[in-house]
């Protein structure tokens, strides 16, 4: 097995971008977090998945939703990165978004949106693996927030 803390180097080599996922409890109560461990899937069907740790709070809401929007970060919003993974007590309060058509936050400025109908969920250690059928999309020309080797970077062109 590898090292635990030459996986960590390696993995925190490889630069990605910054979502917030966002879904409704069973009572319609908007939940987001952060996640990094997004990715495309399939164009034909269109899928996505992203990876949810079995400890986030937002785990068991992810369990049971049947739909997801995933939220793009744009580099001005690292300030929304760091609330989506903070401890507030309403992540959403103070933050501008529009209910999309599936009934999930789609967050306001972002660089694109995903809204995902939910199709299969994988345990996979200590994260669950959430695919989705995409059924809505939006995207606009700015630049993206990255993560890379545990900090925030930006494009430099
Ligand atoms: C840049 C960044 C990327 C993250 N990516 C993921 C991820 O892909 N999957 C995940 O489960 N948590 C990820 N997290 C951590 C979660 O956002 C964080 O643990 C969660 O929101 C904590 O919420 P809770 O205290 O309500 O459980 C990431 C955090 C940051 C700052």
């Amino acid at each position: 097995m590898i090292d635990r803390d030459l996986f960590r180097a390696v993995l925190g080599r490889f630069a990605s971008g910054i979502t917030v996922i966002t879904a409704r409890d069973a009572q319609g109560t908007p939940h987001g977090m952060t996640v990094s461990a997004f990715s495309s899937l399939s164009l034909d069907p269109p899928l996505v998945l992203v990876c949810v740790g079995n400890d986030a709070t937002m785990a068991p809401v992810m369990t049971a939703a049947e739909s997801f929007a995933v939220n793009v970060l744009s580099d001005v919003q690292e300030a929304l990165s760091r609330r989506f993974a903070g401890k507030v007590d309403d992540r959403f309060a103070g933050v501008g978004y529009r209910e999309g058509e599936l009934g999930d936050p789609v967050l306001d400025d972002v660089l694109a949106s995903l809204q995902c109908r939910v199709v299969a969920r994988h345990p996979a250690g200590d994260h669950v693996i959430v695919v989705g059928r995409v059924e809505h999309g939006a995207a606009r020309d700015a630049k993206p927030l990255l993560y890379y080797r545990g900090g925030y970077a930006q494009l430099d062109r």
